[in-house]
């Protein structure tokens, strides 16, 4: 035998196998020529195949030539002139794709517990989103329609329609004026209900119902808004835990002052109570 170790014959070996294989005969001839150069190859391959230390080193090869197909293809612009705008636009569409993946901005607290309570006694009859259903809809303005300062509102949850059955209710001059019983029976939620509301939890029902369904802002009252000052007292009170009861003579009283707050409107806006200064929930 020669002096060609036996893993270069059988490497050899299997490499001449891999190009002719299959190949058939009219792969015969170009795999001679693949062959020679194998053999080239693997003249300078124990190099490289050596030890492991070697192979780190040889590593870094130089650029390989660009093929001609790739030269074309690089020289090539990749983005269509009409996408242009598209590619410009997408960090901005990025940015507004991050902002919807935010958490959403902290609500405030009295909003989001008067939901709360809302979905836990009143959604069922009035609807989630205040659609109605066996009670009248809120949504869309209705409840501020119907109640436009919060004090009779007040009143007419903690009191439920039968003790005024017959009797009309909300503001006369409402294009869809109530009259108590129309349309069912509104349970009572003050001291006489089976659910007893506190006077804090029920206006905070009060407070979410006229925001989210009566689009009632609160801030201040010489820009057209409720008093966000009544907002931050109500706030207080249910983070001290302050468990009053509902007075239904108070709310009573309260919702009859109100509807004499302003000179000249029989009916005054929470707006406009605000601005006359009518607070006396807060003193
Ligand atoms: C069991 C069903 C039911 C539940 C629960 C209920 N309501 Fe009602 N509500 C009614 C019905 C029915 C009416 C209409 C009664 C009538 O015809 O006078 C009504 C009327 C009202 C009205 C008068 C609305 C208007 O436009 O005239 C208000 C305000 C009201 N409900 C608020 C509430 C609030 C706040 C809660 C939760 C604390 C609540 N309701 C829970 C059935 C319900």
């Amino acid at each position: 035998m020669t002096e060609i170790p036996q893993h270069l014959l059988d490497r050899s070996k299997a490499r001449r196998a891999l190009l002719t294989g299959g190949g058939g005969d009219a792969a015969a001839a170009p795999a001679a020529d693949a062959g020679t150069e194998v053999v080239k190859a693997e003249a300078a391959a124990p190099v490289a195949a050596a030890p492991a230390a070697a192979v780190v080193e040889a590593a870094p090869e130089p650029p390989k030539p660009v093929p001609h197909f790739m030269k074309a293809s690089n020289e090539r612009t990749r983005i269509p002139v009409w996408a242009m705008p598209i590619v410009a636009a997408l960090p901005l569409w990025g940015l507004v794709y991050a902002g919807t993946l935010k958490p959403p901005v902290q609500e405030r607290v009295a909003f989001a517990e008067g939901r709360e309570l809302y979905e836990e006694h009143c959604a069922s009859c009035h609807g989630a989103e205040g659609g109605g259903g066996t009670g009248y809809a809120f949504s869309g303005g209705a409840v501020v329609q119907t109640f436009p300062n919060r004090y009779e509102q007040m009143l007419h949850i903690a009191r439920g329609s039968e003790p005024i059955a017959g009797e009309a209710y909300g503001d006369p001059a409402s294009a869809d004026a109530r009259v108590s019983g129309a349309r069912g029976v509104m349970p009572a939620f003050g001291p006489n209900g089976t659910t007893n509301l506190t006077q804090v939890e029920l206006e905070l029902i009060v407070v979410h119902e006229r925001h989210e369904f009566g689009g009632e802002e609160y801030g201040d009252p010489e820009a057209g808004e409720a008093d966000e000052a009544y907002l931050e007292h109500l706030e207080e009170l249910y983070e001290e835990g302050v468990e009053e009861e509902i007075d239904l003579a108070e709310l009573q009283r309260l919702s009859d002052e109100a509807q004499a707050a302003v000179e000249g409107i029989p009916y005054p806006s929470q707006n406009e109570l605000d601005v006359a200064g009518f607070n006396a929930i807060e003193e």
